[in-house]
């Protein structure tokens, strides 16, 4: 297994470029299951949770081809079979999302539950009361989903009780094809959301309103092919911005889409950064002193992204000062926590709540990545962090940032990637 090395204190100086999102492109790879024509993908990040959705697609039947490394290519004349056993569904939860498309295209399918995480339980009870919604008859039977739609899925209205990511995008993509039209009320409003509609839409779906809380889709009968460019990682970005902002210097952040991070910088400015927004880049610069300490609530977006809560604490830890940063979107998202603490960082966790006493500096340590995001606090923390930080389990990492050691690298930053013992 690998583990990343961190030679920290040196400040971040150079442009980095953005990739295509990860949570886009693993919704966007589910759309050719709807349609026998071929979908080509730009701007397509390389990281090991598109390679595991690769892997499902092909065990489905879809040819994918990557003939460049950030264009991929996928097509499904006929699909081969319809379920998605546990081992592929367990590697990568949004894969839970073929359901969907599969019901739409074959009428059927049988798609294994995806479990708890190590952020929280994350069930999928809205996706499944949207499908049924939706005319879909869903039995559970030893941790699988058994769907059936023989005569199609047809047009509802779906009201979410709560804001879902996952459920709005998998409503979406059942919808699609559906007879009638489909309302969703209260839908997630992410860019994500927004880049699959358009990329839908560009295959002759007729989606209104996706990135506000109501969006229609009036079904079709088939969708054509695509060649559809992934929106930056709104994610990417923001957690490089945050590196430069804990780890000081000059970052020139290219290909983003900055109004994607609205709510993140205000808050970076707060804490003494200075932020210029471009075109397409952004500029994060931060001198010698103490970040100054800013309270942080992650919310559904526009909100403060929850993606951004591990990456955004580990700035805060070296403020002058106490910040409050409360989660409000999973139940257990603060297992950086204790990795933070032993790197020097003083946070005392209550409930939802971390309460954050800034300390002058970090000084590295041993840790371990518990998740995707907790990894790149831990990153974030090295490269600030007084002497050589050791990362282990970094395969989390990989999951959803592209090339970071050379990324980080190109800027100065000292980053290895070394075998574990
Ligand atoms: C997406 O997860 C992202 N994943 C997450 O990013 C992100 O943190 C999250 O949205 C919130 O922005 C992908 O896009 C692949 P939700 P998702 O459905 O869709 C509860 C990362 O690091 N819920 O909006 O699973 C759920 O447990 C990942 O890249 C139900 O109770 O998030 C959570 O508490 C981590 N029942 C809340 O809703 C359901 O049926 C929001 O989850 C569905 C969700």
């Amino acid at each position: 297994m690998d583990k990343i090395v961190i030679e920290g204190g040196y400040p971040l100086r150079g442009d980095i470029r953005i990739s295509g999102a990860k949570n886009s492109a693993i919704k966007l790879m589910a759309v050719p299951l709807l349609t026998d024509k071929a979908v080509t993908l730009t701007n397509m990040p390389d990281l090991r949770d598109t390679r595991s959705m690769a892997g499902l697609l092909e065990y489905l039947g879809v040819e994918v081809d990557r003939p460049k490394p950030d264009v991929m290519t996928l097509h499904a004349p006929k699909l081969s079979r319809t379920d998605a056993p546990y081992d592929l569904v367990r590697k990568m939860r949004a894969s839970f999302n073929v359901l969907g498309p599969l019901l739409a295209r074959a009428g059927e399918a049988k798609v294994s539950l995806p479990g708890g995480c190590a952020i929280g339980a994350r069930p999928v009870d809205l996706h499944l009361k949207s499908l049924e919604a939706l005319g879909a008859k869903i039995e559970l039977d030893q941790g699988y989903v058994h769907a059936s739609a023989k005569g199609g899925l047809r047009g509802a209205e779906i009201v979410f009780p709560f804001v879902s990511v996952g459920a709005t995008e998998h409503t979406m993509l059942a919808a699609v094809l559906a007879d009638g039209t489909t309302t969703m009320l209260n839908a997630a409003r992410e860019p994500e959301i927004v880049d699959l509609a358009e990329c839908l839409n560009a295959m002759g779906a007729k989606i209104t309103g996706a990135g506000r809380s109501e969006v229609t889709i009036e079904g079709v009968a088939s969708l054509s092919g695509v060649k559809h460019s992934v929106v930056p990682d709104r994610i990417e970005a923001g957690t490089y911005a945050l590196a430069a902002a804990t780890a000081g210097g000059a970052v020139r952040l290219t290909h983003v889409r900055h109004d994607h991070l609205g709510s993140l910088w205000p808050l970076i400015a707060q804490a003494g950064a200075r932020v210029s927004l471009d075109k397409d880049s952004v500029l994060i610069e931060r001198g010698t002193g103490r970040p100054r300490p800013v309270d942080v609530d992650t919310q559904a977006y526009p909100g403060f992204p929850t993606d951004l809560q591990a990456q955004f604490m580990a700035l805060m830890c070296l403020a002058e000062g106490v910040s409050i940063i409360r989660e409000n979107i999973f139940e257990n998202r603060f297992m950086h926590c204790p990795e933070l603490i032993r790197m020097g960082a003083d946070i005392t966790v209550r409930g939802r709540e971390a309460i954050v006493r800034g300390v002058p500096e970090f000084i590295a340590a041993p840790v371990m990545a518990t998740d995707l995001r907790a990894s790149a606090s831990l990153i974030n923390a090295g490269l600030a962090a007084r002497g050589e930080t050791h990362i282990s389990r970094v395969y989390h990492l990989d999951r959803g940032f592209e090339h970071i050691e050379v990324k980080l690298g190109q800027c100065g930053a000292r980053v290895t990637r070394q075998k574990d013992d």
